[in-house]
Formats: structure tokens, C-alpha cells, sequence
């Protein structure tokens, strides 16, 4: 595990917030090297989280670290696909034993293609699947077990507003993620009586690098006027979400996926 032997605990300049169940207590959060997931591990760490990052791009987990480890965070990264069984079971272990716990798991590497149907095969579908919907079964199910010797836990899974919209030309990543939230509710029963929950978080209108590689800047101008809170959500929006369902705040919630758009998919 790269840069391991980071500091536990460890929080200075960089804790703002603090929500009940959080502090010194361990998250995973997949692809958190880039991005959303990044935020996220950022968010948990200033919550006082110890957080273990797994991406499989190791140079962007390595500098994602020690940007952490500057600011104080108590992190650890791990290089490992989740799409590979073997790989989740080594990068968990080694997490769980370094932080001795493990509380959150962030289900949150994804990937797509933008591609019209026609086109679309199914090498295309399987890679996109395969990362959205198999990585989040094989990272729920690695992480379980830990979770049960807890009687305690929480998963999220990072959805998308594209499971209930579609998202006009990659009807694979809309699949996975309307995969993604039934696995939410099937796993949410089953794993209730062993006292983990299950939630989703299902962004939409993220302003970022994904959106600026598919839209110009005026087709974004023209998005932001259909969300009716009048502004693009940030990588903040989502992580902050993700806090709460991390937390004790959100006790008695399980099952549910939490659409985050400004009010725009069922908006006027
Ligand atoms: N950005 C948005 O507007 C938006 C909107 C809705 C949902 N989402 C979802 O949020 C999540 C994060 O999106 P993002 O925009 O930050 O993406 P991103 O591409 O910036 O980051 C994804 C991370 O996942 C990692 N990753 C990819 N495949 C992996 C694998 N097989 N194993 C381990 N790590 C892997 C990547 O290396 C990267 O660090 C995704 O699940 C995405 O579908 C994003």
C-alpha cells in the first residue's frame, strides 16, 4: 500500500465540521483519488474520519495523499480495481488493519461511455458495468463482513440522476446506476437485522470536469436556468450528503437513494 505509515488522528487547520458517529472512525471510499470521490474523502477526513482511498490510478492516489497528509488528514491509499475480487480483499485488509476498524464504505468509482445506442457494444457495456455495478457488489461484499464483527456500518452508493432521467446517449451508465439503486434496497433489507445501512446519493448537474468535456459553456449557462435553486451543484454538495448518511444523523434511514439535483428532475 503506497504511503503507508501516514498519521492517525491527526487533525488540525483543515476540521471544520463535526457530525455525530464520525470521528475517529474509518471510511473506504473508492475511486477517491479524482473528483467527487476525492471531495469526499476530504469532507470524511475534516469530519476527523481515517480515510482509505483505493483508485486504481496510482499517481493520483499517491499525490491525493500527500496533499492529506499536509493538510493534517489521516488517510491511507491503497492501489487496487474494484472490479477485481482478489484486489479489494487485499486493499480492505490492509486498510482495516492499519486504522483497526471499518465504519463507511463509499462506493464511488464509476466510469462511462458517451456513446448513441447503435454504436453501443457490448465490450463498451461490459467495462461500464463492470466498474459501476460489479465493483460496488465486490466492494459491498468485501466489506461486509468487517461491518458484521461491528454489528454496525454504513454503505453509500454514488448513483447518478441518470437512473431515473437517462442520460441521451450512454444508456449503459444509466443502467448501472438504476442497478446501483436497486442494489441499495435489496441490500438495505438483507442487511439491516445485522445493523448496516444502506443509502444512495444520486447527483445531478455537478459542475466539473465531466460536464465541461460534454457540454460548451453556453449549454451549461442554459442547464443552470433549469435548476430551480439557480446554481450547478459542486463536489461539495455531494460529499456533504454523503457526511450525513455517513453519520449518525441519518440512524434511521436505510434503503433510500437521495436524488441531489437543485430541484431540477422534478423541478417546474
Ligand atoms: N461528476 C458528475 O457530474 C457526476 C454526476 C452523477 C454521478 N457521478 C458519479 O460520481 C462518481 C465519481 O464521478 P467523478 O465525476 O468524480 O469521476 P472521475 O472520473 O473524476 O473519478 C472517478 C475515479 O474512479 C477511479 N476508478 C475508475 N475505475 C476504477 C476501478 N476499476 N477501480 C478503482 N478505481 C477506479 C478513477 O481512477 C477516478 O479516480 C461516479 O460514480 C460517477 O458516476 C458523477
Amino acid at each position: 500500500m503506497a504511503g503507508y505509515g501516514g498519521k492517525k488522528h491527526v487533525m488540525k487547520d483543515e476540521r471544520q465540521w463535526l457530525l455525530p458517529g464520525l470521528a475517529g472512525k474509518t471510511a473506504v471510499v473508492t475511486g477517491g483519488a479524482n473528483g467527487i470521490g476525492k471531495q469526499i474523502c476530504r469532507t470524511l477526513g475534516r469530519m476527523g474520519m481515517n480515510v482509505g482511498i483505493i483508485d486504481i490510478d496510482e499517481d493520483k492516489g499517491q499525490k491525493t495523499l500527500d496533499e492529506f497528509e499536509t493538510a493534517s488528514l489521516s488517510a491511507a491509499f491503497c492501489r487496487g480495481d474494484v472490479t477485481n475480487e482478489k484486489s479489494m480483499e487485499r486493499c480492505f485488509e490492509r486498510i482495516h488493519s492499519h486504522f483497526g476498524g471499518l465504519d463507511v464504505l463509499v462506493n464511488n468509482a464509476g466510469t462511462s461511455r458517451n456513446i448513441p445506442f447503435e454504436e453501443l457494444d457490448l465490450t463498451d457495456w461490459n467495462a461500464v458495468l463492470s466498474v459501476n455495478l460489479k465493483g460496488a457488489f465486490i466492494c459491498s461484499k468485501t466489506a461486509v463482513p468487517y461491518m458484521m464483527k461491528q454489528k454496525k456500518g454504513s454503505i453509500i452508493m454514488i448513483s447518478s440522476g441518470s437512473a431515473l432521467t437517462g442520460s441521451g446517449g450512454s444508456a449503459c451508465y444509466a443502467a448501472s446506476k438504476g442497478g446501483l439503486n436497486s442494489l441499495v434496497r435489496a441490500l438495505s433489507r438483507e442487511l439491516a437485522p445485522k445493523g448496516i445501512r444502506v443509502n444512495g446519493v444520486a447527483p445531478r448537474s455537478i459542475e466539473g470536469d465531466l460536464l465541461n468535456k460534454v457540454y460548451t459553456a453556453e449549454q451549461l449557462k442554459r442547464m443552470q436556468k433549469k435548476i430551480p435553486l439557480g446554481r450547478m451543484g459542486t463536489y461539495e454538495d455531494v460529499a456533504n450528503v454523503v457526511s450525513f448518511l455517513a453519520s449518525e444523523l441519518s440512524a434511521f434511514l436505510t434503503g433510500e437513494t437521495i436524488l441531489l439535483d437543485g430541484g431540477r428532475t422534478f423541478g417546474a
